[in-house]
């Protein structure tokens, strides 16, 4: 099927890539004209494990091609993705400007029927908005041609991106056209072959799909991390109660670990905007504004624990940051723990000596070349002559550790873990003081 994918960020890129790679003959086209030139070149913006090779060989077998061209774009595919961003609105709401204009650009140069398809992450409605602006476009052109808008939303995790679009758990798609049905059903065929994935049902139950999948995900780790805190207090530990809940299959074992509070591009941005369509339809969603309060307070704890640690003073203290990603295999920063943490450590007088194997590149896009932040090769030479560790992100490499060792490198030999990568007792009777999310050792910091 001839296909074209308007945005060639983390979305598009992951699902042009992967419909190519099943025979689909797809363009890629991008208002960046920068981006579409590297791509050209074969250099891949974002980190995806095993993105850069299945895209260069689809690039080679003539699947994949880019484009700024949005004439091109418009006329090369019956499917038409909008996978461009959503950025947060100033009052949290999803910011709609990109996927009109690409509504716009497609009712501007489209002369026979497409499927309009939305990626994205959309509110509840913008299948209808789209439908209306095309149809406006269109009928300012003095044309009539026939289309459809569906939703076709992603559930894609970064690092596992490939993964997750070939062995999805479901394709979920709004539409009430037949036609669409048809088209869609010949563009999954090659990833929908064991079994049933298809979900077809109503166009906004399809775009609230989305939303609720991820707002719920986040509420069981804000629900977790809140009984973590809870578990501080009262001297459980959260490990214990987690396994606990987890052998209960109603409740399950995913997406109950307890952390420094979750991150990326989707959960904060998407639990907001989810609540702030609610405001705006006159509801309010109690349950996701407390979920994303927790978060907020969560991120601020590796701080909190740390200077408690140092009664309340920080001034001129070097603290060493294990791990700067919101999660592990990605360089993405987007809302991390460690952002809240380092800018927490500046604000106090004291300086980071951080390592990440993947965003370090990005740390320094972000912050910039100053003082108090140095960036260094390995998680050995971020605790050389560092007061304290902070875990943020649990990298494999981080998972063994010498606790002896560690405890010869750290002028003050305190561990906050943000992951729960260490069993307390251990490192305790290493000599370190180790401060865990929920777990027994952090009673000391919450207790007086
Ligand atoms: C998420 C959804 O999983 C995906 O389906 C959706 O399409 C986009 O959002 P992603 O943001 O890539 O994907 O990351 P994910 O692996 O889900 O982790 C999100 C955050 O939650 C991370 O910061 C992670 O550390 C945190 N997390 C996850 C926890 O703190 N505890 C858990 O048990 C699981």
């Amino acid at each position: 099927m001839k296909i074209t994918i308007f945005g060639s960020g983390y979305v598009g890129l992951v699902t042009g890539t992967c419909l190519a790679d099943v025979g689909h003959d797809v363009v890629c086209m991008d208002v960046d004209a920068a981006k579409i030139e590297r791509l050209k070149q074969g250099e891949i913006p974002i980190y995806e494990p095993g993105l850069e090779s299945m895209l260069l060989r689809n690039v080679e077998a003539g699947r994949l091609s880019f484009t700024t061209d949005a004439r091109e774009a418009v006329a090369h595919g019956v499917l038409q993705f909008i996978a461009v961003g959503t950025p947060p609105d100033e009052d949290g709401s999803a910011d709609l400007k990109y996927v009109l204009a690409v509504a716009e650009s497609i009712g501007e140069y489209m002369d026979d029927y497409k499927v309009i398809i939305d990626k994205s992450t959309v509110p509840v409605g913008t299948a209808d908005r789209v439908h209306a602006r095309v149809a406006e476009v269109l009928k300012h052109r003095g044309v009539s041609v026939d289309f459809d808008v569906c939703s076709n939303p992603e559930f894609l995790k970064e690092g596992a991106a490939l993964e997750d679009f070939t062995r999805g758990a479901r394709i979920v798609v709004g539409t009430d056209s037949e036609k669409v049905r048809e088209r869609m059903r010949e563009c999954y065929a090659p990833y929908n072959r064991n079994h049933e994935k298809l979900m077809f049902m109503d166009v906004r139950a399809a775009e609230l799909t989305k939303y609720a999948a991820n707002a719920m995900l986040a509420t069981k780790i804000s629900f977790m991390n809140e009984i973590s805190n809870l578990a501080e207090r009262l001297g459980a530990d959260i490990e214990e109660v987690r396994r606990g809940i987890g052998s209960d299959p109603r409740i399950g074992y995913h997406f109950i670990y307890p952390g420094c509070g979750y991150g990326g591009s989707c959960f904060p941005k998407d639990v907001q905007a989810l609540a702030r369509t609610a405001s705006q339809i006159g509801y309010e969603a109690e349950l996701l504004t407390a979920v994303e309060s927790v978060n907020k307070r969560q991120k601020v704890t590796l701080f909190e624990k740390l200077s408690r640690a140092f009664d309340g003073d920080l001034t001129g203290k070097t603290i060493a940051v294990w791990g700067l990603a919101f999660k592990p295999n990605t360089d993405d920063m987007r809302d991390a723990p460690s952002r809240t943490l380092m800018e927490a450590l500046w604000a106090a007088g004291a300086k980071v000596q951080a390592y990440d194997p993947e965003s370090m590149r990005e740390t320094r896009r972000i912050y910039g070349e100053r003082d108090d932040l140095v960036l260094v090769a390995d998680r050995i030479q971020a605790v050389k002559g560092a007061d304290a560790l902070v875990i943020c992100t649990e990298w494999k490499e981080f998972r063994t550790l010498d606790a002896g060792w560690l405890k010869t490198q750290l002028a003050f030999p305190v561990v906050v873990d943000g992951r729960n990568l260490f069993e307390p007792s251990a490192m305790k009777s290493a000599g370190l003081m180790y401060y865990a999310v929920g777990r027994g050792d952090t009673l000391a910091l919450t207790r007086d």
